[in-house]
């Protein structure tokens, strides 16, 4: 009966509605509950409202829990980047409104760095926008270039707001999973994991428009070789498609490793938008500015979505960055440069970590970039028969270790599509750009648990 009347009122009979339903009281329902029903939320969103960083983070909180979950750095940024910050406020201009497109002189900064790496130049006002976060280039990147019934191709596990935001659009995501060879007695690595060609060829057709790819990777820190992102160029080529490339961890790869733009391979830089983080790059995630990197035939579609949407990035901000970006510019190849220092200090900081989590007998992917590392920790038996059912293995797994360990860390399977949740449930990420006290009492937590255990 209340629903048919909410269905009049959605028909606009709106006097009908208001003349005819009970009051709340004699019905028993809130205001509130009934507000609900008639403005239920835009179809667009339906499905899409649970979020992992939103559910985890608000765990981590507690000051007591060794925070190694979200993807917070906690050492501290580069003095340089916070100077620059705290300079610019006192220029009057620089607090306000900039370039909607990007501030002068970061897209000029952009443009040089990224002109190093392409060895090609780049329009600085052209090929470049600046965007809230990497968050604002993919969803500006999916929305000015993905249609309704398009299907985008992204491999699982992904970072977790590409499958909403391919949905927001009105498209179709296509999953295909990494796999791992078996690995006995060695080591268990990133790039132990890998696309079959065959199986990723299969989700090509003529409807897919785009695929996105995440390197070096988050979560299982994988960084692709030439020959892996020559078999995605060549699809993106005879199928024609576009491609979405999330370098945010792009200055994070380890010895043994190189960090290669699939932009830069033939027929790629004119169907490709690559997509770069302050956040990442200066370890300044609370920045929110990011950047995408593209041919004018693309990035033009998403100047059209930023200038109808946020308009513009903060401009002190955006000023800061670019003073710190000239400073890194001009000693790429010195050791002290932050793009050669950080990943040093974070090489470090990843075998501390894979040691410890196999001193207690299990067996991490040791990641060759990024700054995170999984491991399957089913072996540790905790006893999660408290914890709410209907939820994956690694989800009541951190529940648990957070509030009985004050640990916490993020469960894999928030990186998959609900299919291949099964296949990763048992893995959890813990973040390890922390500083040594933080991963000293992470240390103390495991060890001291393993120890009782036994
Ligand atoms: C792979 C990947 N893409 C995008 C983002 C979002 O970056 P930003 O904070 O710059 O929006 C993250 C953040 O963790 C990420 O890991």
């Amino acid at each position: 009966m209340l629903l048919a009347q909410m269905r009049l009122c959605s028909l606009g009979n709106k006097v009908k509605f208001l003349k005819t339903i009970p009051s709340s009281k004699t019905l028993g329902f809130s205001t509130s509950a009934k507000m609900a029903l008639k403005f239920k939320n835009a179809k667009r969103i339906e499905g899409i409202d649970s979020n992992v960083w939103i559910e985890f983070t608000k765990l981590a909180a507690d000051p007591s829990v060794v925070n190694l979950g979200q993807g917070l750095p906690d050492i501290s940024p580069p003095s340089y980047v916070k100077e620059a910050l705290s300079e610019v406020a006192f220029t009057d201009s620089l607090n306000q409104y900039t370039r909607g497109f990007g501030h002068p002189s970061l897209v000029k900064a952009l443009s040089c760095l990224y002109g190093k790496c392409y060895q090609k130049q780049i329009d600085p006002n052209k090929e470049i926008l600046v965007t809230v976060g990497a968050y604002g280039s993919l969803f500006s990147a999916i929305q000015g270039l993905v249609d309704e019934g398009d299907e985008v191709i992204i491999m699982v596990p992904f970072y977790d707001c590409y499958e909403p935001m391919i949905k927001m659009a009105g498209a179709t995501p296509v999953f295909i999973p990494l796999r791992s060879k078996p690995v006995s007695g060695k080591k268990w690595s990133s790039s132990d994991w890998t696309l079959d060609p065959q199986e990723l060829e299969s989700k090509f057709n003529s409807k897919t428009k785009a695929i996105i790819l995440n390197t070096p990777h988050n979560p299982f820190g994988k960084v692709y070789t030439r020959e892996e992102l020559q078999v995605i160029a060549d699809l993106c080529i005879k199928y024609d498609i576009l491609c979405i490339s999330d370098e945010v961890y792009e200055w994070l790869v380890y010895t043994g490793n190189k960090h290669i733009k699939i932009a830069t391979f033939p027929g790629m830089w004119e169907r490709t938008v690559t997509i770069g983080s302050a956040g990442k790059t200066f370890s300044v995630t609370g920045w929110k500015l990011g950047w995408s990197i593209g041919p004018h035939h693309l990035i033009k579609h998403l100047q059209t979505v930023q200038q109808n949407t946020i308009y513009t990035c903060p401009t002190p901000l955006q000023e800061a960055l670019a003073q710190a970006f000239w400073i890194d510019i001009k000693r790429m190849d010195a050791p002290e440069c932050y793009f050669n220092s950080l990943p040093k200090e974070l090489e470090v900081k990843r075998d501390r970590m894979a040691h410890l989590l196999e001193s207690v007998g299990l067996k991490p992917i040791v990641p060759d970039g990024g700054y995170f590392i999984i491991a399957d920790v089913s072996s540790l038996d905790a006893d999660l028969s408290d914890m709410k059912s209907n939820e994956p293995y690694d989800y009541k797994f951190v529940k648990w270790m957070t509030k009985n360990k004050k640990l916490s860390a993020i469960p894999v399977s928030a990186f998959c599509n609900s299919e291949t949740k099964p296949q990763f449930e048992k893995f959890v990420r813990f973040c390890f750009i922390k500083k040594d006290s933080t991963l000293d009492a992470a240390e103390e937590i495991i060890k001291a648990w393993i120890t009782q255990k036994s």
